[in-house]
């Protein structure tokens, strides 16, 4: 019977047959060890050469990383292997052998690892990240389809900006004259939507032109946004709560294995689900950034400066072991071969880690010196929202920002005019936005003006426009962005993990 790795706890003391890949062969007298992969996980595949056919041994001493096989044998319970099952081997054939597979178990560079990118998806950890990627997509779906929201698509092809000018891709639709946009965003669409159906959320892909090389930015990416009629920014900022708790409750779920494979502590996930998020205005968070007040006891400039200093520290011990471990290889203090592959592979390791280290050494004062200089006033920036998220252990909400530097279609606080009704989710540990929304302006003329601001093409918007002169409500939303959350969710250090085949500035292939 053909089954699949994850299923195999049903099948103790039976026969089946797998198909898949060979992730790793290790030999020992008359015996091969095999991890098989079939893309719903790994198990351990033992050929005893007493127990099979010489041909049988044959095939499986002709295995290779990544060739790709069938075998039929016994499932059995061994607490020590992955999954808990090891399968003692009966038949196996070959399908295709693969030879010299580039991507080898040593440790390779970013580059190289981008460019085999249609190879690299079958690692482990990359299997892990686009399986909690499937369990949040799934998750946000089940959220919104309980919650009796519907699903609609906005178009890609646009004929306006929703999100600023500077960022959009352009081209010709159909002739020269008529220019076309991709989409930045489904939201102008999904507020029209909403005044059919009451609640809707779309899910497509998005597009921004930014041409910049950060950790946090795509240029290709799949957003999530609901919009909500007769909803204010409190009940919006509920709703955003609410589905992050949802999405964090099922990852922790379903994906204990691949958050253990990411090495991934699962706190911050759930103080996520149990505790609410802080929610600050924003003059709070500047207060905070800037360090004039602090956060559970934690002040945002000392503890940088700490950090600073314990890593300083750390660079100067992962130094003299690299230096100790080298000299004792190169004057022949450790002589065995399986002794200095271990100190090899310890180096290299602690190499890693300098780079890392490194890295926080020439950012932490960046981020020091943006933290003190912020201008009240401004947006946030990468920087800023890493100085504020490295104090919290779970999500916050930033809500009530100056008009002047968000989006022309937020609401104007009826309370303060100088705020606009928008609120960002910043996810802590560093990561900052992973949510941008907020309540929608329903004042015509508020509207009108800011397009004007903005130097929008009015003509464009007039059926925007529509929407407010016909049956105008209160009305909110959101817009989550999958890369960001899954970055967060598994502690990546960068977001072109989080997609299947990443699109950023200066990079469009494999
Ligand atoms: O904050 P943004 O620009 O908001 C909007 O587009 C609103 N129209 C959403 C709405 O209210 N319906 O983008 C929303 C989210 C960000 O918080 C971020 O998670 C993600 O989209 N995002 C990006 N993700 C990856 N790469 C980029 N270049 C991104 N730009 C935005
Ligand atoms: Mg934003």
């Amino acid at each position: 019977m053909i089954t699949t790795i994850e299923k195999l706890q049903n099948y103790i003391g039976q026969t089946v047959t797998l198909q898949g890949w060979t992730d790793n062969k290790r030999s020992s007298k008359g015996l091969f060890f095999i991890i098989l992969r079939d893309g719903t996980g790994r198990c351990q595949c033992v050929v005893d050469e007493n127990l099979v056919s010489a041909e049988v041994f044959e095939n499986a001493k002709k295995l290779t990383q990544e060739t790709s096989l069938t075998l039929t044998g016994t499932v059995k319970a061994d607490e020590r292997q992955v999954g808990g099952i090891e399968i003692q081997v009966s038949d196996l054939n070959i399908v295709s052998i693969a030879i010299d597979y580039p991507i080898t178990k040593k440790e390779h560079g970013i580059e190289f690892l981008m460019t085999n990118r249609h190879l690299w998806l079958r690692s482990q950890r990359q299997w892990a990240i686009m399986r909690i990627r499937n369990t949040i997509i799934y998750s946000i779906h089940t959220y919104f389809q309980n919650e009796g929201f519907v699903q609609m698509d906005a178009p890609i092809f646009t004929g306006n900006a929703s999100e600023g000018t500077s960022n959009l891709f352009e081209l010709e639709y159909f002739d020269k004259e008529t220019k076309a946009y991709l989409s930045q965003s489904g939201q102008l669409y999904g507020e029209a939507m909403a005044m059919a159906m009451g609640k809707i959320y779309t899910f497509g892909p998005t597009f921004r032109a930014e041409k910049s090389k950060t950790r946090r930015h795509l240029s290709e990416f799949w957003m999530m946004e609901p919009e909500m009629a007769f909803y204010d920014i409190f009940m919006n900022m509920d709703c955003i709560e609410a589905m992050m708790k949802h999405v964090c409750k099922d990852v922790l779920a379903k994906n204990r294995a691949e958050l253990a494979i990411l090495e991934r502590d699962v706190t911050v996930l759930e103080n996520t689900v149990n505790q609410g998020f802080p929610r600050l205005l924003y003059d709070e968070a500047v207060a905070i950034i800037k360090g004039e007040k602090d956060v559970n006891g934690k002040n945002s400039i000392t503890s940088l400066e700490d950090d600073l200093k314990s890593i300083e520290a750390r660079i100067i011990a992962v130094n003299a072991e690299i230096n100790d471990r080298t000299e004792k290889i190169k004057t022949g203090v450790i002589k065995k071969q399986g002794e200095i592959n271990f100190n090899q592979a310890k180096i290299d390791g602690f190499k890693q880690e300098l780079k890392d280290l490194e890295e926080q050494q020439r950012n932490i004062p960046m981020w020091i010196a943006s933290a003190k200089n912020f201008e009240y006033g401004n947006d946030f920036g990468g920087s800023d929202e890493t100085v504020i998220t490295r104090l919290f252990d779970l999500p916050i909400m930033v809500y009530n920002w100056p008009h002047a530097v968000k989006a022309f279609y937020l609401k104007r606080d009826p309370n303060d005019s100088r705020f606009a009704r928008g609120v960002d989710v910043l996810a802590p540990e560093g990561y900052g936005e992973i949510v941008g929304g907020g309540e929608r302006e329903t004042d015509l003329d508020l509207l009108i003006e800011k397009i004007h601001e903005h130097g929008l093409p009015m003509e464009i918007f007039e059926w925007y426009l529509d929407l407010r002169r016909f049956g105008s409500v209160p009305h909110a939303g959101f817009g989550l962005g999958l890369e960001r959350i899954v970055t967060w969710v598994c502690k990546l250090p960068h977001v072109r993990e989080a997609i299947p085949f990443p699109r950023m500035y200066g990079n469009l292939m494999p």
